[in-house]
């Protein structure tokens, strides 16, 4: 059987992340001991620091029974040089799966190419889509299905947003994209999505009757040189009450995390009552675990 790899969501049927979010809330709720991944090895590679991804990996394969290691490219040959091919069929004959976090996308795909274990994108410069798990089945928890809903992005057209893209075609809901000019995400995906996602520079205009608000950082891991271009840039884009005021009454504001309070999000509507930000920081670790038996043991999902 081929190797199944989760780089992006659309590695995935609709109707199996359907069926991932439903199993990461039943886990959730159950709060039953469950060690299915008994002796299981998860190894993970980050070039780039992480609080949320690190530890919800590490924790959710010790709870399922596994255990993890954990490499930088500073304690590996990686950094010395060791070709990603090379490292991708060493550790893919010790351990049983492997997280990636990297800078480029390309990284995770050769990686993956080269591994004999289902691969995991822990974040790169395109995609996150781990933490796409977590942002719907924290929406399903809080409001039931996303299908036919309108999510407002406010904010850079990134690895998250498009994430976001990817999810709107899968589960069926609109995307209301609104970022500065010169910050759009990629063309070829905007098209693939074209009847699910509508761009805009206004947050305003994106952000009117939106069921949910997302946003993340103005710069994002490996744009520190660009900090100060970028505040120029996205100074209008700040998601404030004002802005959660033009959007349902009930809308859910969500952020990936790290947030910076005073920068895209102001800290009224990080802490208010429409913000589920650490539910959807804590199902990091619930979609990951089913993520994870998902990839392992396929035959346990029928
Ligand atoms: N949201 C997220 O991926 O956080 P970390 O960078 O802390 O892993
Ligand atoms: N867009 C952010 C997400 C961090 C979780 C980054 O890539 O740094």
């Amino acid at each position: 059987m081929k190797t199944r790899h989760f780089l992006t969501l659309m590695d995935l049927q609709a109707e199996e992340l359907r069926m991932l979010i439903q199993r990461a809330m039943e886990r959730k709720r159950l709060k039953a001991p469950y060690e299915p991944l008994k002796n299981r090895v998860l190894g993970m590679i980050f070039e780039k620091a992480s609080t949320r991804t690190r530890v919800s990996f590490e924790a959710g394969i010790v709870q399922l029974g596994g255990a993890a290691i954990f490499l930088s490219p500073r304690d590996s040959q990686l950094e010395r040089g060791e070709p990603l091919e090379d490292t991708a069929r060493v550790l893919s004959r010790m351990v049983d799966i492997i997280a990636l976090r990297t800078h480029h996308h390309n990284t995770v795909e050769r990686f993956a190419e080269y591994s004999e274990v289902p691969v995991i994108n822990a974040l790169t410069d395109r995609f996150h889509p781990c933490q796409l798990l977590a942002d719907l089945q924290t929406w399903f928890e809080h409001r039931g299905d996303i299908r036919g809903c309108t999510v407002a992005w406010i904010g850079d057209g990134n690895n998250m947003c498009q994430s976001y893209i990817n999810a709107a075609r899968m589960m069926d809901f609109h995307l209301n994209i609104a970022c500065p000019k010169g910050y759009e995400p990629e063309k070829v995906l905007l098209q693939d999505a074209a009847s699910h996602v509508s761009l805009t520079h206004d947050p305003k205009e994106a952000a009117k009757g939106a069921n949910l608000i997302v946003t993340d950082v103005w710069a994002s891991m490996g744009q520190e040189q660009e900090q100060q271009q970028r505040f120029e840039a996205f100074r209008n884009f700040q998601v404030t009450s004002k802005l959660m005021q033009l959007a349902h009454p009930e809308a859910l504001f969500m952020h990936c995390l790290p947030a910076h309070r005073g920068e895209e999000v102001s800290a009224e509507v990080l802490e208010g009552n429409q913000s589920v930000v650490w539910d959807e920081a804590e199902n990091r670790l619930h979609a990951q675990k089913v993520l994870l038996e998902f990839l392992l043991l396929p035959h346990s999902f029928g």
